[in-house]
């Protein structure tokens, strides 16, 4: 009887393990039904091995081998991945109400009920409402009044540079930079990263939610297998809201509530925490705010960690880029001088032509972020006579699309000029993505940047060494080394620099 029992048992076992590698076969067939081509998936993770080692090098092999559009496998989940530019603009921009949605590609991440309601990971018409709240904290008016808080930080910046002798790494002192200027411009706090105040364990939570991001064997796992991804979503989510599990930003998170709670009472302060309480208290018809308390945590701490990342990782390359090329920094520094001899303001800054073009050229070259951008399509679709499905997950390989020779004369070559009489497609270049879900901080990230280099470059001059890395996703936990060295300007410099 018992092993009549263990027999049935043994096939009922054997049937389910057929029918769920029949299943997950046929879900690995998904591009080859519609007829695109791709890379060989494996069983057990697609190519999500490949994606989380360097996306930005398989990626760009990829669109070698198999043109401007295939089809890759994030674990089951498939992914149409183009290098189209006219298909970006019809995504993006044209027929944006039916690509609303970024494709749900970070499980973990939205598990983490710290920054549930996050602009970046909300869908559909909650998007929306979140949207047209967010926007308006970024207008030039706004941006000018959070100037002086660029300029506090890029000031520690300089009395940093003055310290150095010899090569010296660069990511670690721009990353304080970033975490000090986003601090004051997103929370109103004085972090003290760069001057290295005990106040820096906002610093070390930085580093720890990057690593726990999209870099572990955990996530290899929960996108492998995405129903059981879901499943392992809900149960992390809820652990994590019980307090069962502890996350990174936990402490962080808690001590926002306590600003929040402590601002709606105090005085007006220029920064964006403040200004989502004021857009979400104006837009409330009733007595209940816009935003939740959680919502307003979660878009703080969201865009927090967001803007750090982004703004390090450009300034990083910048300061590379322009060490390796002294002519470009020479004219750089005469524009800057020329325009913005003593004070820097608002406007001669934003003046500033040839400041723009080597910013675009560094962002083409090594575009941060992720160096792509997703959609999902809400409905199906139609693009030059080809059917695609609902629900399609859609991946824009913006750093492929950057460095493309039928878009870029000599692509790989670092030369800002070539912004300055642009005539290709507009989606050529999208570091910031493209379209009304394009990047919401990209005033501020271009607005701070632009500071701390002009201020910068008025100051010393800078040289790289070796060559760089492209670095994928985040500078926090796979932090790559830039080497330069500063030589002061002015005399007035030198002597300082001499006494240090
Ligand atoms: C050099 C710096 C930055 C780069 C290159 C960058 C790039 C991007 C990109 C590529 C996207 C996706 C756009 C798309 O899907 O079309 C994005 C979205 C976003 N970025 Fe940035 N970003 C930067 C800085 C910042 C900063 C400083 C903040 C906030 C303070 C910020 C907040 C956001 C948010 C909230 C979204 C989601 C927007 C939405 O879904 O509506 N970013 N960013």
């Amino acid at each position: 009887m018992t092993s009549m029992l263990t027999g049935y048992f043994v096939v009922l076992i054997a049937v389910l393990v057929a029918v769920l590698v029949k299943r997950r076969r046929d879900e690995l067939r998904y591009f080859k039904k519609l007829g695109i081509p791709g890379p060989e998936p494996n069983f057990f993770w697609g190519h999500y091995d490949k994606f989380q080692e360097n996306h930005i090098h398989w990626l760009e092999k990829w669109a070698e081998d198999y043109g401007d559009f295939y089809g890759i496998f994030l674990g089951t989940k498939p992914l149409l991945v183009s290098t189209d530019v006219e298909f970006a603009q019809y995504a993006l921009v044209m027929n944006f109400s039916n690509f609303v949605n970024r494709a749900p590609l970070l499980v973990l991440q939205m598990s983490n009920p710290n920054i549930e309601g996050f602009l970046s990971l909300v869908s559909g018409e909650k998007w929306k409402k979140l949207r047209s709240l967010m926007t308006p904290a970024f207008t030039t008016r706004n941006m000018k009044e959070m100037l002086p808080l660029i300029l506090r930080g890029a000031e520690d910046f300089i009395v940093n540079l003055k310290k150095q002798r010899g090569p010296f790494d660069i990511v670690p002192l721009v990353t304080s930079l970033s975490i000090d200027n986003m601090g004051r411009t997103v929370f109103g706090i004085d972090v003290g990263a760069q001057a290295q105040k005990e106040n820096s364990s906002i610093r070390d939570t930085i580093t720890k939610v990057a690593e726990s991001s999209m870099t572990g064997s955990l996530d290899l796992l929960v996108n492998s297998f995405s129903t059981l991804g879901y499943g392992f979503k809900g149960v992390f989510f809820y652990l994590s809201k019980l307090g069962i599990i502890k996350r990174p930003d936990d402490d962080l998170c808690a001590m926002l509530k306590n600003i929040i709670g402590s601002r709606k009472r105090a005085e007006k302060s220029n920064n964006l925490l403040q200004r989502l309480i004021d857009a979400s208290e104006d837009n409330s018809t009733s007595t209940t705010p816009a935003l939740s308390e959680g919502e307003l945590v979660g878009n703080s701490v969201g865009s927090y960690f967001v803007g750090v990342d982004t703004t390090s990782i450009l300034l990083s390359y910048l300061f590379f880029c322009l060490g390796q090329n002294q002519d470009v920094q020479d004219r750089l520094r005469e524009e800057i001088n020329r325009y913005a001899r003593d004070e820097l303001e608002y406007y001669t800054v934003s003046k500033l032509q040839y400041l723009d073009s080597v910013i675009n050229e560094v962002l083409r070259l090594y575009p941060p972020a992720t160096g792509f951008n997703t959609r999902q399509a809400a409905e199906e679709f139609k693009f030059r006579g080809t059917t695609f499905p609902a629900g399609l997950n859609i991946l824009f390989a913006v750093s492929s699309i950057q460095r493309d020779e039928r878009h870029w004369d000599e692509p790989l070559e670092f030369r800002p000029e070539r912004f300055e009489a642009r005539t290709n497609n507009r989606l050529a270049f999208q570091p910031f993505g493209d379209g009304p879900r394009n990047c919401v901080g990209m005033r501020l990230a271009l607005m701070s940047t632009k500071f701390v280099v002009a201020r910068a470059l008025q100051k010393f001059r800078f040289r790289s060494y070796g060559n760089v890395e492209r670095i994928p996703l985040t500078v926090l936990s796979k932090p790559g080394r830039v080497l330069v060295s500063v030589e002061p300007i002015n005399d007035d410099d030198l002597g300082a620099y001499r006494a240090v």
